[in-house]
């Protein structure tokens, strides 16, 4: 008996060059390295050129994400990217990378779930993939928050960054003795109740305008960790695996403080946790394929590898994903 999986071919990432370090932005708003530093890890993020969009930022991710797989765009069927801030309202951002890549066959689409996007993405292809939808896919998280940022909201401006990561999953029908590969188990988690704690106060149905975000943070903090070990102990109890199993804890990377305490209470050692957050801010959806490529371009993460993947964001939403690399 076969069971068709999505593996993970590959991954590649893209980081604007220039770089906003937390003594930038004091000279800006009234904050402080050591105010940054302590409530969240961040000590610098990446900030997208004038006129350097989201779907740039994706193409170049798209690209590595190729090259290292070792796959032609020929043999990539969908394309999924998940951002918050695409482009335009419309068309889908996916279909600028489809054209910047030179396809024309297959679908390209964007998938709106905010700092949980990658996850719901990763979700969204493999089940396609599995439906037969399609061979390959490139999975994209990309984003310009800086473009939605009030820059003059010190409780916002400084949490946020631009940058994007992707890899290619490609739908492989296992034998019986090596069912164990790509991904294993996918929770996605929703509730519309908190929809004001985390949004953006602009839109084309409500003002007309594009918008600024805004957060309750404390209301954000309050919820995260309970909201992402939930869906983690559920990929868990759906897989047999438990927290010792796993070699990488790729999380959403919104603030060191809620990754340590989520990685704290699921009894994850800290030398399993991927951290970029110090060096990228909060990229949104495009966080995890970043720390991801990070992890495998540095040696961390080898083929093989049990990787446990979690996000929350807007909406509320969160999810957590279990693959081997
Ligand atoms: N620099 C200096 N002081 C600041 C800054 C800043 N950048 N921002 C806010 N303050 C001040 C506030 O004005 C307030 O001053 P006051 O006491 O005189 O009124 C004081 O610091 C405390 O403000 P709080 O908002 O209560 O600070 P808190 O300790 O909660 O930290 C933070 C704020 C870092 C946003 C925290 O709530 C947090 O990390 N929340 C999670 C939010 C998050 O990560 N969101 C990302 C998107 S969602 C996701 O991806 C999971």
């Amino acid at each position: 008996m076969t069971l068709t999986r999505s593996v993970v071919l590959g991954s590649g990432s893209y980081l604007p060059s220039r770089v906003l370090s937390n003594a930038d932005l004091a000279k800006r708003v009234d904050t402080s390295d050591e105010w940054i530093f302590q409530r969240t890890g961040i000590r610098e993020r990446r900030i997208a050129a004038e006129g350097e969009m989201t779907s740039h930022l994706a193409l170049m991710a798209a690209r590595a994400a190729l090259a290292n797989a070792g796959v032609d765009t020929a043999d990539i069927q969908l394309i999924l990217l998940a951002t918050s801030t695409p482009d335009y309202t419309f068309p889908a951002t996916a279909v600028a990378v489809q054209a910047g890549l030179g396809i024309t066959h297959g679908a390209a689409f964007d998938v709106q779930a905010v700092c949980s996007g990658f996850v719901f993405a990763i979700a969204t292809a493999d089940a396609l993939l599995k439906a037969g939808g399609g061979k390959r896919a490139l999975v994209i998280g990309a984003e310009t928050f800086s473009r939605i940022l009030d820059w003059d909201d010190r409780s916002t401006c400084v949490l946020f960054g631009d940058g994007a990561g992707a890899v290619v999953l490609e739908a492989q029908d296992l034998g019986a003795a090596d069912t164990e590969r790509g991904v294993l188990a996918t929770r996605l988690r929703s509730d519309g109740r908190y929809q004001h704690k985390l949004y953006v106060d602009g839109g084309p149905s409500s003002t007309g305008t594009v918008g600024h975000l805004r957060m309750e943070g404390r209301e954000v903090f309050r919820h995260a960790v309970g909201m992402i070990t939930d869906v983690i102990e559920d990929v868990f109890r759906m897989t047999g695996y438990s927290a010792q199993d796993i070699q990488w804890f790729v999380p959403h990377q919104a603030n060191k403080r809620i990754i340590d305490a989520s990685a704290v209470k699921l009894g994850i050692a800290p030398d399993k946790v991927v951290i970029t957050v110090d060096r990228h801010g909060n990229t949104s959806a495009a966080s995890i394929p970043l720390a991801l490529d990070a992890a495998v371009a540095d040696g961390r993460i080898k083929r093989g590898d049990l990787i446990l993947l979690e996000a929350m964001g807007g909406g509320f939403t969160w999810g957590a994903t279990l693959l081997r690399w």
